[in-house]
């Protein structure tokens, strides 16, 4: 067997290849950026073809600064940022409109019109989900309500739907001349289509939403194969055989096998996990029922998720709009020029609040300035606003559960910056660590795919081949945890009410 496995990671502002050994130690890797488009205040949109152009670099980029060719590569896994939403041809291989990305704002009404008198709880006992912005299906159904002659087409059967991970495996197997259509569990469980229990799309949902059901790929579980890259392609005949959407894999590559274990990824928002086994466990405290992941036949694994949407790009708001840092990393710097907060709080409300609040009337605040408040302070706010609502979400997992959790594992990102880790963990109250292999997305998906090819035998050696690199203890006095917490209680309140 060939001895590598390539993991394609498509995320919300970039797309990585990075090829994984048996150690599950990073060989070699390609990035590539693509164009955030904003065409109006609340929308985000992503070329889908420019992401696939992208991905075909950066495949190839890693294979030729690995020296090594698809023979080398036993197997492929696809990781993408979840619920952003393409629709396209089956005919032509076009996207019908740009893809609406998951921080996208435009359904709000469409939202509420579902919900009707019911709210935003109407599918929840089902899908897991509360109707909100965020999730795919009400994306389709704008895109189908307003390109034209897009609905029509729909019902004629000529339109497919798909997260990123679709959108990428459908290309890589052929495309419009016989690309597989298929998706993973994990992935449909946030388009608010399917049913959490019989893990299939659910037609009275469909409906409501006005989406063809034969516009939705195939589930399947998130490790088998699914088909084979195309020839003259990338990786021709190589096996793609692994799919998480990105939080999920995440929580696989830090080996969270266990009920109880849990995760939080600093990406451009951010995302806790916790493992609740094969029980889907309804959320009283704004968190959501998802798939964690699926291996084969075995039994479906479910989690309790704390979505945050804005983190990691609030230092790129800081950076692209306000020019206050010319790099993210500088941040860091910025925020050590200064002592603490200065009495300021940053709430990022920028796609309304997800989790614990579900606010999609809320938007930013920057609170509690006064004339001593300088640049510093603010970098200083924007850090610890990632702090604070990772607290606000372990209250809620902890409420949820039952049990409080006693360390957090986290990856991503923002995991570099130390400052802001001392701080997580002063404001948790609970030690923070940080393993070895930071990039766990990737490796989460890597280990799906090579876990369907027997390239890994399991879970026992994703276990073995995670490390710990480092802790953070909390040090904070409890007193003053919990002052910084309640006046970052109070900035949230400031946030909710802002749309007409
Ligand atoms: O739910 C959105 C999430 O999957 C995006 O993750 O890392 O691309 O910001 P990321």
């Amino acid at each position: 067997m060939a001895d590598y496995v390539l993991a394609i990671d498509q995320g919300t502002t970039s797309s990585r290849a990075i090829i994984f050994n048996h150690s599950g130690q990073i060989v070699e890797s390609g990035q590539l950026e693509h164009e955030q488009i904003f065409p109006k205040a609340g929308w985000v949109e992503h070329d889908a073809l420019e992401i696939w152009k992208n991905v075909r670099e950066v495949v190839a980029l890693a294979l030729t600064r690995a020296n090594l060719t698809h023979r080398d590569i036993a197997a492929v896994g696809i990781t993408n940022q979840r619920e952003t939403a393409v629709v396209w041809d089956k005919n032509t291989g076009e996207p019908v409109y740009n893809a609406i990305v998951w921080q996208d704002t435009r359904t709000q009404k469409i939202v509420e019109e579902l919900g009707g008198d019911e709210g935003a709880e109407k599918y929840k006992a089902k899908v897991g989900l509360p109707l909100a912005t965020y999730f795919s299906g009400p994306k389709v159904k704008w895109i189908l309500d307003n390109v034209e002659g897009a609905r029509a087409k729909a019902e004629a059967g000529d339109l497919l739907f798909g997260n990123t991970d679709t959108w990428v495996l459908w290309n890589m197997t052929g495309g419009k001349d016989g690309g597989v259509h298929i998706t993973d569990v994990t992935n449909a469980s946030r388009t608010m289509l399917m049913d959490l229990s019989t893990l299939d799309w659910d037609a009275e949902i469909a409906a409501d939403m006005g989406i063809p059901t034969s516009m939705l790929p195939e589930i399947r579980s998130s490790s088998e194969v699914y088909g084979k890259g195309r020839e003259g392609g990338m990786v021709p005949g190589v096996p793609i055989s692994g799919i998480l959407g990105d939080q999920q894999a995440a929580t696989f590559g830090q080996a969270c096998f266990e009920v109880g274990m849990a995760k939080n990824t600093y990406g451009t928002g951010n995302f806790m996990l916790i493992n609740t086994g094969t029980e889907q466990i309804p959320s009283e405290n704004g968190l959501l029922t998802t798939v964690c992941y699926k291996i084969g036949d075995q039994p479906a694994v479910y989690a309790l998720e704390g979505s945050i949407a804005v983190t990691g790009s609030l230092v790129q708001w800081l950076r692209d709009n306000l020019g206050i840092i010319s790099s993210a990393p500088e941040v860091e710097d910025l925020a050590k020029s200064v002592d603490d907060n200065g009495g300021a709080y940053f709430v990022p409300a920028f796609s309304g609040l997800f989790a614990p609040y579900w606010r999609a009337d809320a938007r930013g605040a920057l609170v509690g300035l006064t004339r001593y408040v300088n640049k510093g302070h603010i970098a200083r706010a924007v850090l610890e606003a990632t702090a604070f609502q990772t607290r606000e979400v372990l209250d809620a997992m902890n409420a949820d559960s039952g049990v409080d959790l006693t360390e957090l594992k986290v990856d991503g990102g923002m995991i570099a910056n130390e400052t802001l880790m001392q701080f997580q963990a002063d404001i948790l109250g609970v030690p923070v660590v940080r393993p070895q292999v930071a990039e766990t997305t990737a490796l989460g998906a890597a280990y799906a795919a090579g876990i369907a090819v027997g390239f890994w035998s399991g879970e026992q050696d994703v276990i073995d081949n995670w490390a710990e690199d480092k802790r953070w203890e909390p040090s904070m006095d409890s007193g003053d945890r919990e002052r910084l917490y309640r006046n970052w209680k109070k900035a949230v309140t400031k946030t909710f009410d802002w749309v007409d």
